[in-house]
């Protein structure tokens, strides 16, 4: 087995951002191994990828378990036999058992398409819109039983244009996402992120504010 970090990729859709993952590899800005793409969804773009990349997939139909548990406990268990030591939700539209996801808490991460706290759930774009809010932007959070509720990593911000509405906001935050991710994977599996005591800690601080994605693609305390 190789040494550089183990990551397990969750997606539901097309895969854009496990794409981002897999190009910054590449490009050799996240030195890790993906061990596994897994989906609730067998017709996802993102298994279609992974299978491009030589990545071993699985696909687990929700309709197959009497309940939410039972498929979250078989997935984790799946999860945890591929050998990832991370996770990584990038568009999983599936909320998690808090039981399942407990030995988890730490080393999952989801990306959202909002500014958290604002807009947990869906229509995340449209609500910001709504709001007459000045900004839009995504996060990067530490995944834990509340729903898009856990400590916030990494930021990436974008002003709302008069005339914006929900897709031209969607299709500009994307490219930052793809930047978001993999910088906040990349800064975790390097430890300089780390989740100590149930909370975020970067360079061996707590982490008093999410990082903040600058133009250069660095993620830095603003
Ligand atoms: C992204 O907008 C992500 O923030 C959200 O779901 C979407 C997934 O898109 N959680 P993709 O499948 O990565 O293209």
């Amino acid at each position: 087995m190789s040494s550089s970090p183990r990551i397990a990729v969750l997606a539901s859709g097309r895969g854009s951002n496990l794409a981002a993952l897999l190009a910054a590899r590449e490009r050799g800005e996240l030195p890790v191994d993906f061990v596994l793409v897994a989906s609730d969804r067998a017709n996802a773009g993102a298994l279609r990828l992974a299978e491009a990349a030589n990545i071993p997939t699985l696909a687990l139909d929700p309709r197959s378990y009497p309940d939410r548990r039972g498929f979250d406990m078989d997935l984790f268990a799946r999860l945890a036999a591929s050998g990832a030591e991370w996770l990584v939700l990038a568009g999983f539209m599936r909320i998690l058992d808090g039981t399942a996801l407990a030995p988890w808490v730490g080393r999952m991460i989801n990306i959202h398409p909002s500014l958290l706290p604002k807009y947990r759930g869906l229509h995340t774009h449209r609500r910001a819109l709504e709001a007459n809010d000045p900004e839009h932007g995504a996060s990067v959070h530490f995944v834990t039983a509340e729903l898009d509720g856990g400590p916030v990593i990494a930021q990436a911000r974008l002003p709302i244009e008069a005339g914006d509405d929900e897709q031209q906001l969607a299709q500009r935050l994307l490219p930052l996402e793809h930047r978001l991710l993999p910088a906040a994977l990349s800064l975790l599996v390097s430890n300089q992120l780390q989740w100590r005591n149930g909370a975020p800690h970067f360079n061996g601080q707590p982490l008093p504010r999410p990082l903040t994605l600058g133009a250069d693609g660095v993620l830095s305390l603003k």
